[in-house]
C-alpha cells in the first residue's frame, strides 16, 4: 500500500468501527456508570437500630402553640407531602385510611409503640416523639425541630387521625392494612388470620 492511501483506509475502518460498536457501548446496560434503580436504598428495610436520643424530645421543650386549626390544616399538608423526608414515601403512603397502624395507635399516648421499643429501646413514646419516630425510620430523614412549626402541625393532625382511627374502630380487621413495605409487621404477611373465618 502506498503512503498516501493510509488515511483514507483508516477514516473508513474508523467510521465502520463506530457504526457497528458505538451504539452498542452507549446501550450497554453492564456499563459501570449505567444507573441501577435497584441500588437505591430501600427505606423499608430500615431494620436498623436507631439512637433513642434522635425522637426523645428534650427537657423543657415544648411543641409550638399555634391556632390549632391551622396547625392541623398544615400538618395534613405535610401528612401527604412525599417531600417531606428522603424516602420518596409521604406519612399516608403508609397510613392511608387507618392502615400500618396496629391496635395500640387506639389508646392515648404514652403508650408501648413495638416498633420503637424494637429499635430504639424507649418503652413507652408520647405522640410527637412517635412522629420523629416514623421521620427517622421509614421516612430516612432527620427528626423536624421540636420547637419547629411542622412538628407542631403534624401532631395536630395525626391527633385527629388517631380520633378517627378509634372511632373507625380500624383494629377490629387486622387484615385491612395495606402497607406496601412492612412486610414484617403485616400480620396478613404470614398466615391470614382473615381467611379463615369465612
Ligand atoms: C414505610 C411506612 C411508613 C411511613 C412512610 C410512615 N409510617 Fe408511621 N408507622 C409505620 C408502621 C409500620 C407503624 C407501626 C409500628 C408499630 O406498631 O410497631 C407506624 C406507626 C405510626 C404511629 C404510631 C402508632 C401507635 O401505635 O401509636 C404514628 C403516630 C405514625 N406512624 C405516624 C407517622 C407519621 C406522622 C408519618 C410521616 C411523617 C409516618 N408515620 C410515616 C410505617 C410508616
Amino acid at each position: 500500500m502506498k503512503p498516501h492511501q493510509r488515511p483514507l483506509q483508516a477514516a473508513v475502518m474508523g467510521a465502520f468501527v463506530l457504526g457497528m460498536a458505538g451504539p452498542a457501548f452507549a446501550q450497554n446496560p453492564c456499563a459501570p456508570k449505567a444507573n441501577n434503580p435497584c441500588a437505591a436504598k430501600n427505606p423499608c428495610a430500615a431494620s436498623d437500630r436507631i439512637d433513642p436520643k434522635l425522637i426523645t424530645r428534650p427537657k423543657g421543650t415544648k411543641l409550638l402553640a399555634g391556632n390549632r386549626a391551622e396547625l392541623v390544616r398544615e400538618g395534613e399538608k405535610l401528612w401527604n407531602d412525599a417531600k417531606l423526608g428522603n424516602s420518596g414515601l409521604s406519612c399516608n403512603t403508609c397510613h392511608q385510611g387507618g392502615a400500618a397502624f396496629q391496635a395500640s395507635f387506639a389508646k392515648p399516648y404514652p403508650h408501648t409503640v413495638g416498633m420503637v421499643r424494637d429499635k430504639a429501646g424507649r418503652k413507652t413514646v408520647q405522640l410527637d416523639e412517635m412522629i420523629q419516630a416514623c421521620m427517622v425510620m421509614p421516612m430516612a430523614a432527620k427528626p423536624l425541630g421540636w420547637d419547629s412549626r411542622e412538628l407542631a402541625a403534624l401532631t395536630a393532625y395525626t391527633a385527629n387521625v388517631q380520633k378517627n382511627f378509634k372511632s373507625a374502630k380500624a383494629p377490629a380487621n387486622p387484615c385491612a392494612a395495606k402497607n406496601p413495605c412492612a412486610a414484617k409487621a403485616n400480620p396478613c404477611a404470614a398466615k391470614n388470620p382473615c381467611a379463615a373465618k369465612k
